[in-house]
């Protein structure tokens, strides 16, 4: 990709355009944000980073939403964290606003682009996106599940002390408290989870993962998370920039799979330089679809309150 532009120059933009410009995974990243100057200061402060980090990517700040002109992906990250206490459907309202104003936006300057989703609630917000650009659903879904799942993978790393390296996780459904953990999907190098760890243990991992965000705004206070969330975007950038068809589970607009439609929520997905070309259906059982279906009911109640 040759230009990736970032709304919003708060801790999850800065961390993104850091990822993003040191892994060089384009050749420029545009910061946008509201507040004069900060932006222009974040992208100065990464670019002078450049030669002690080793890269080649430019990184630019603006005010002007034309700095977005003609980039191949937008990430919107822009709009109100939640405050401890809060749900991420709290900040609904707050940011539907703010995000129609830049979505609106992205069809002026970057009408050719994709369209990654951050803000929360972000599978509304994907929705709501998808549904106002009018694009393919390929080229409009959000990040989530990769934040999630590598959530979970972590605390099964901690928990059995083995290499996170060799851990694969799956975590499904809305980006809520009602996000569905699979441990029938998780292995340590193949060998299913349960070999490792007992339920009660599993349970407990799948639970910690479901308030994984809100464990670290409630320690933190005056933050979201924004290390991990940054992590989990640029992981979907790279895979879409190195077209490399990973599975990621992505918030995708959902036409007629998992049984769903009207709706958009995470889901196993194909990311390759096209976009999120495929869902993945996975034959989920009782449970897991009963789980699987209660956050969709819950995403649906959001979508509803939409104007
Ligand atoms: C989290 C917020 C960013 O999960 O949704 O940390």
């Amino acid at each position: 990709m040759k230009k990736i532009c970032i709304i919003g120059a708060g801790r999850v933009g800065e961390s993104t355009a850091q990822i993003i410009a040191k892994e060089e995974l384009c050749r420029e990243v545009a910061l946008l944000d509201i507040t004069e100057g900060v932006p222009q200061g974040i992208a100065l402060d990464i670019q002078q980073s450049a030669s002690l980090l080793r890269f080649d990517t430019r990184v630019v700040g603006d005010t002007d939403p034309a700095v977005m002109r003609d980039a191949d992906m937008v990430i919107i990250t822009a709009g109100f964290p939640r405050k401890p206490g809060m749900s991420r459907s709290d900040v609904l309202e707050a940011n539907l606003t703010i995000i129609d104003g830049l979505v609106d936006h992205v069809l002026e300057y970057a009408p050719d682009a994709m369209l990654m989703m951050v803000t929360n609630p972000v599978d509304v917000l994907t929705w709501r996106a998808w549904q106002r650009t009018g694009w393919p659903r390929h080229r409009v879904f959000g990040q989530s599940g990769a934040l999630d799942t590598a959530r979970m993978t972590s605390f099964i790393a901690l928990e059995t002390g083995y290499s996170i390296k060799d851990i694969s996780a799956l975590v499904l459904g809305g980006h809520g408290d009602a996000m569905v953990p699979l441990p029938r999907f998780t292995d340590i190098s193949g060998i299913p989870i349960e070999h490792f760890l007992d339920d009660d243990t599993i349970e407990q991992i799948a639970e910690r993962t479901r308030q994984g965000g809100g464990e670290i705004l409630a320690l933190k206070k005056h933050s979201s998370a924004y290390d991990s969330p940054a992590a989990a975007i640029a992981s979907m950038v790279d895979a879409i920039g190195h077209n490399r068809r990973r599975i990621l589970p992505c918030v995708s607009v959902l036409q007629g799979e998992y049984g769903q439609n009207d709706i958009a929520m995470g889901v196993p997905a194909v990311l390759d330089e096209n976009g999120l070309v495929k869902i993945i259906e996975l034959k989920l059982n009782e449970r897991e679809r009963k789980d699987f279906e209660r956050s969709a009911d819950m995403v649906r109640h959001d979508i509803g309150l939409l104007p």
